[in-house]
């Protein structure tokens, strides 16, 4: 009878962690290359990260947008950014734009279903007013900054300082590497939450981005690295990787563990001038290639998932994310997102649910691509990184340095990703091209000539996506934003 009775308890208690909604751990990392992961390229040194991975699904064609905006727009709205105004660019410092409030996103939908939500590290979704903020727009908490390039020490992008516990200023702070205080910051969120509500936390790490910092002992990890930005580069990954370590640990030492799903994803590929690489892929960071497309990406968690310790090369795409964490959180996206929900695909190891996306579509740029089952049209020029560019292994004099990017910045004030504003055409390039992915996952064989039938097919496609375009919404550069005006302080209030 006893026995009977425990059995019960047991039983229902399993009933009852099951059915009980997961924490989730979103971690972004930004301008990550392909090449640039443990589990890519063993030169990396990332254990946290591998181990994760290892233990958990990699995802061998996770694809994200060629920038950071338009990658964080689809992982907080479901949205392709091209349906959204946000497909142009990044969002600029002094640019009044900003993911429109009629995007319902990703925490608020969380917290509709009982999460507590919060962020950490970089926003890039506007900033120009409050509203647009993240404890605006979802968000319990943010510890963080809203644009991107900031400098890891002073936390500046270029005069103004850029860094918010909520909406106050933290200028307590210059001179520590972001990922630790990100770190910390992740830590006490940790350990004040009670595991019996769910947790939605978004690490959006600063790493892997230009400007080219890390602590020195990150940096001696690759001494036998010669070309400075590559060691540097590859220092900042593994100040990453034991970032998310430290993080790990204190989730298992605080009882997470047991119900948790963990993701990990680049935004975007990497840039060769900026130490970053995407071997075997081609192109890099801006560019429409699977080199700037392809995100590496990994899913962990000790009990959610059934099939575990592979590499799944299903089709899943920025968007997807934001209708899979609803679905394993128990609520629902509205019709209309582009994001599917591929829980299944990832829990079980089953087909993808869809067959196509887009890369996407810039009407500004005049380029768009898409994928259909094997194949990839791109229109138009894919972006001013078209090669299969090496891990650099000695000091190339010409390519700029991080400092030199700063200094530019300073004289300027245009200098500001000025690299992912540039995105000249070759006069040569033809206007279609395509690619059979699975065959020729590096894209060296274009084989619209031979496929005339298909072209026009995946043209036909694309025709049809475009009806749904928004504008590209890049308003001018707007002085009344600049810190001057606000105490030295990137700062809301302004549109
Ligand atoms: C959001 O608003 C923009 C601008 O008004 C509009 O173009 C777009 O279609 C709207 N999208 C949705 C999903 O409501
Ligand atoms: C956590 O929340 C549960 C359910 O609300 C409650 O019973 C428990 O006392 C809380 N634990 C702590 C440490 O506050
Ligand atoms: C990780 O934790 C160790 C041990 O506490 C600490 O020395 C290190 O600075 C931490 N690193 C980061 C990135 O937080
Ligand atoms: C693309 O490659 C796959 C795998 O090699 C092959 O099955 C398929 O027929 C190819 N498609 C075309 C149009 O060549
Ligand atoms: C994963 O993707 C890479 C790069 O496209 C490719 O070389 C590799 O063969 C893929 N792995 C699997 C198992 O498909």
């Amino acid at each position: 009878m006893l026995s009977v009775i425990i059995s019960l308890i047991v039983c229902y208690n399993i009933l009852l962690t099951e059915s009980k909604p997961p924490h989730i751990v979103f971690i972004v990392a930004d301008d990550l290359g392909w090449n640039d992961v443990g589990w890519h390229n063993p030169a990396m040194k990332t254990p946290n990260l591998d181990n994760l991975a290892n233990q958990g699904v990699i995802l061998n064609s996770s694809y994200v947008q060629p920038l950071c905006t338009p990658s964080r727009t689809a992982f907080m709205s479901g949205y392709y950014p091209y349906r959204t105004g946000l497909q142009h660019n990044v969002i600029l410092p002094w640019s009044a734009a900003y993911l429109r409030r009629n995007y319902t996103l990703l925490p608020e939908k969380l917290k509709n279903v009982g999460y507590n939500t919060h962020m950490i590290g970089k926003w890039h979704l506007g900033f120009c007013n409050w509203n647009y903020t993240p404890t605006y727009r979802g968000f319990d908490s943010f510890y963080g900054y809203y644009n991107g390039q900031e400098d890891y020490y002073s936390h500046k992008i270029m005069f103004g300082l850029d860094y918010r516990d909520d909406k106050k200023v933290v200028d307590d702070k210059e001179g520590v590497y972001s990922a630790f205080s990100y770190t910390e910051r992740a830590k006490k969120i940790i350990e004040s939450h009670n595991t019996s509500d769910p947790m939605f936390l978004y690490l959006a790490f600063q790493d892997v981005h230009a400007p080219l910092q890390v602590p020195k002992r990150f940096e001696d990890m690759y001494s036998n690295i010669n070309d400075k930005n590559r060691r540097i580069y590859s220092g900042m990954v593994s100040a990453l990787d034991e970032a998310v370590g430290n993080i790990t640990k204190s989730l298992v030492q605080n009882g997470f563990m047991d119900n948790i799903l963990i993701v990990f994803t680049a935004d975007n590929g990497g840039i060769p001038t900026f130490g970053g690489n995407n071997l075997p892929l081609r192109g890099a960071k801006s560019t429409l290639w699977e080199g700037g497309t392809k995100g590496a990406s990994f899913v962990y968690s000790p009990t959610l998932l059934d099939k575990t310790g592979y590499i799944n090369t299903e089709m899943m795409h920025a968007t997807d994310w934001f209708a899979t964490f609803l679905d394993v959180a128990g609520g629902q996206p509205e019709k209309g997102v582009d994001g599917i929900s591929q829980w299944d695909m990832l829990r079980t190891g089953s087909p993808s649910k869809r067959n196509e996306f887009i890369y996407n579509i810039d009407e500004i740029n005049k380029n768009a691509a898409i994928r259909y089952g094997d194949l990839k049209l791109i229109e138009g020029s894919a972006g001013r990184f078209n090669d299969w560019y090496p891990v650099p292994t000695s000091n190339l004099e010409n390519f700029k340095t991080a400092d030199h990017i700063y200094d530019l910045n300073e004289k300027t004030d245009l200098g500001v990703e000025h690299f992912e504003i540039e995105n000249i055409a070759e006069s040569d390039e033809p206007q279609y091209r395509l690619f059979n992915i699975t065959a020729d996952p590096t894209e060296h064989f274009d084989i619209a000539d031979q496929f005339p039938d298909l072209v026009t097919k995946l043209k036909d496609k694309l025709v049809e996506y475009k009806k749904l375009l928004v504008p590209a919404f890049d308003p001018s550069f707007s002085p009344k934003s600049l810190p001057i005006f606000y105490d030295g302080v990137w700062t809301p209030g302004w549109c």
